[in-house]
């Protein structure tokens, strides 16, 4: 097995995992340093291409950012999300994920549950391809938002939804906005660590978008916290920038280029 993958296993109950997503080669490098899974994650429809949803992303965007990401990150596990329409059936799944492995050599694939990819998810992991499951709240599949596992049956429902997935042979899974009550189940209940995102603390390990919490998407929802208001200092330092080259005060003759190395 995958070193790095065997790694994030064995942090089960142990120390917690540290998650964050990358759509680009600068951002992943600084994030390396500190997380132990980088998520190229199908979120950059809206946060980078500003769909209103993350149904037409495509493979080759998804790939395109990989290659990037994949140029920052030496230690942490590198986790790419499959888009809408690549896992559909078996056959699909695997030519797909194959391209996607092949091509930018990351770690492991996720794949959004919709209750009927159970077993394409055994014929991958019995190919030794890694995989990652995701329940809850899935927005490839689920048109409105809504907190999952509220009601004791919900809860119920959520539970054989992952351990089925764990059963198919996934190494860990997203919880995505589950309900404390059910996010702890289901960490208690599995053997396979999960990660959170809006599912409180009893889960293994947790994911945000990076963009939202350095507070440069917008989005801004109860479950994630801002940890720098980066608009805030990319604005100032851009006015600044603006008005130095209106008022002739940039370049300098120290910024000139004679005897200095240029970027290649
Ligand atoms: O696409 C993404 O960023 C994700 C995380 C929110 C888990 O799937």
């Amino acid at each position: 097995m995958n070193k790095k993958i065997q790694k994030i296993l064995l942090k089960k109950n142990k120390s917690k995992i540290v998650s964050l997503t990358a759509y680009s080669k600068s951002i992943a490098k600084i994030l390396d340093q500190y997380v132990d899974i980088i998520l190229v994650g199908d979120s950059m429809a809206n946060v980078l291409y500003g769909h209103k949803n993350t149904h037409k992303i495509s493979l080759k965007n998804i790939i395109q950012h990989t290659l990037s990401v994949k140029l920052g990150v030496k230690k942490s596990l590198l986790v790419v999300d499959m888009p809408k329409g690549t896992y559909n059936n078996f056959k699909s799944a695997e030519k797909n994920i194959k391209l996607v492995i092949n091509e930018t050599k990351c770690d492991a694939v996720k794949l959004e549950n919709n209750k009927k990819n159970y077993k394409i998810i055994e014929k991958l992991t019995k190919r030794k391809i890694p995989v990652m499951g995701h329940i809850g709240y899935t927005p490839q599949f689920k048109k409105k938002f809504k907190i999952e596992g509220q009601t004791r049956s919900e809860t119920l429902k959520l539970l054989k939804e992952a351990k089925l997935i764990q059963k198919a042979g996934a190494f860990s899974i997203v919880l995505e906005c589950l309900s404390p009550h059910s996010a702890k189940l289901i960490t208690r209940e599995l053997n396979i660590p999960t990660i959170g995102i809006g599912s409180s603390f009893y889960c293994d390990g947790q994911i945000l978008v990076t963009d939202d919490m350095l507070g440069i998407s917008g989005f801004y929802p109860k479950f994630v916290k801002k940890y720098v208001n980066l608009n805030r200092i990319i604005a100032k330092a851009v006015k600044k920038y603006s008005r130095e080259v209106k008022l002739k005060k940039f370049p300098k003759i120290k910024n000139f280029l004679n005897g200095t190395k240029r970027r290649k």
